[in-house]
């Protein structure tokens, strides 16, 4: 049985424990042995029942962090994290639902033997060196990191990126919408609204982050390409992402609210380039592309009938070109945000490693000649993903 450890009890964390529950894999193949926010820690090592799960999310909705819960107890993350690890749990996974810098955090539960599942970006889509160091400490400990809830949320954009290359075949691009913000503004204006008021609408339906320009400024969308391409071989941090920011430069130091009273200053600009594109027979699309080279996210002009033009509502969109998909792109699609598919994305991963228990971290992805006219594969350096 896998020991389960929550590093978070957000909206996605919460969420996740109540699928595990309602999916009856609690006294299955897992056990939730501990969930840890910024207010302490919740730990019993032979697992909580299904009922004290429940209570705890319900808990923790109304406002009560994990260490002032009925079963937790004060600490920081990092004692927390000391507390968990030490303890000898059966076959241990941690699960970041942060959208914090955890790394010191997970290089701690990794080197105890932990596998790791990451919601949060933030570890894998920063430094390259954090990345490298990450992924070395895994592969010494022979231990896996699964992350397909950082991109697309729950669709399956990692696992068939694996699926492709462990098949021997070589993705020579991916080309996407990551960000259902953008999708859903780009929507908006081609439909006529101007843009603040289209912005207006996206933050009254939460669609957005607290502070919209985090959504704007394109770094959630290069975050999200960086891992994207690190896992088909880039290595390069964020400022190696050209990266176009949708935030008029006069609009980046305001308060939240003047810049959403202000963003009017912004739809002039905005609104002629989605006429532009649609005299052109296009549309505007808020895209990242990546090679194993190059990563660039910005907007671009789509033509009306590809794949990315048909985009709609804060949907994701994903074309992997490769050596055995090049006339017709392997095209994935879908939500791309959102709670509930993003914890079940978590969850996916979760029971993945559950499954895969007797899989060496580091077994080598095809590295052999490729025979003619075989793609050549990618490189074996995201093997502990
Ligand atoms: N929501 C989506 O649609 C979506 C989609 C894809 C990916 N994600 C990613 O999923 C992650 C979680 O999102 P969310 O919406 O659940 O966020 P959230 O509601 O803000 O929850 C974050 C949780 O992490 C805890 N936390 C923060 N720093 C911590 C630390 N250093 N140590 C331990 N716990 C810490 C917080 O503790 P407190 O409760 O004590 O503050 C909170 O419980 C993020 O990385 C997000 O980018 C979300």
């Amino acid at each position: 049985m896998r020991s389960v450890v929550l590093l978070g009890a957000g909206a996605v964390g919460r969420e996740l424990l109540t699928q595990i529950c309602q999916t009856r894999q609690v006294g299955g193949p897992l056990k939730v042995c501990a969930i840890i926010d910024r207010s302490g820690v919740a730990f019993s090592p032979k697992g909580f029942s299904r009922r004290t799960l429940i209570n705890l999310a319900a808990e923790k909705a109304n406002g009560v962090g994990v260490g002032l819960s009925a079963i937790g107890r004060l600490a920081s993350p990092e004692e927390s994290i000391a507390l968990v690890t030490s303890a000898d749990l059966e076959a241990p996974i941690i699960v970041d639902v942060t959208a914090a810098d955890t790394a010191t955090l997970l290089r701690t539960a990794i080197a105890r033997g932990f596998d790791t599942v990451l919601a949060n970006k933030l570890p894998i889509g920063s430094s390259q060196r954090a990345f490298d160091g990450l992924q070395s400490l895994a592969r010494k400990h022979g231990r896996r990191i699964r992350c397909e809830a950082t991109v697309g949320a729950g669709l399956p954009v990692i696992d068939t990126l694996h699926k492709l290359v462990d098949a021997g075949d070589r993705i020579d691009s991916i080309e996407g919408c990551p960000s259902g913000t953008l999708g859903y503004l780009f929507g908006e204006m081609e439909r006529g609204s101007p843009f603040s008021d289209a912005l207006r609408r996206a933050v009254d339906a939460g669609y957005t982050e607290p502070d919209p320009r985090v959504d704007l400024s394109g770094l959630d969308v290069a975050r999200k390409a960086l891992i994207l391409a690190r896992l088909i071989g880039f290595r390069g941090d964020l400022d190696r992402v050209s990266v176009e920011s949708l935030v008029p430069v006069q609009l980046r130091d305001l308060s939240v609210a003047e810049f959403l009273a202000r963003s009017r200053e912004a739809d002039d600009a905005l609104r002629a380039r989605v006429n532009g594109a649609a005299d052109r027979g296009a549309v505007l699309r808020y895209r990242a592309r990546v090679t194993t080279t190059t990563i660039s996210v910005g907007v671009c002009e789509v033509p009306r009938g590809e794949p990315l033009a048909s985009l709609s509502g804060t949907d994701n969109q994903f074309a992997f070109e490769t050596a055995r998909y090049r006339e017709r792109k392997l095209v994935i699609g879908g939500p791309g945000a959102g709670v509930s598919v993003t914890a079940a994305g978590v969850y996916g991963d979760i029971l993945a490693l559950a499954a895969d228990r007797s899989t060496p971290a580091h077994r080598p992805r095809s590295n052999r000649p490729s025979r003619r006219r075989e793609p050549p594969a990618q490189p074996a350096s995201m093997s502990v993903f």
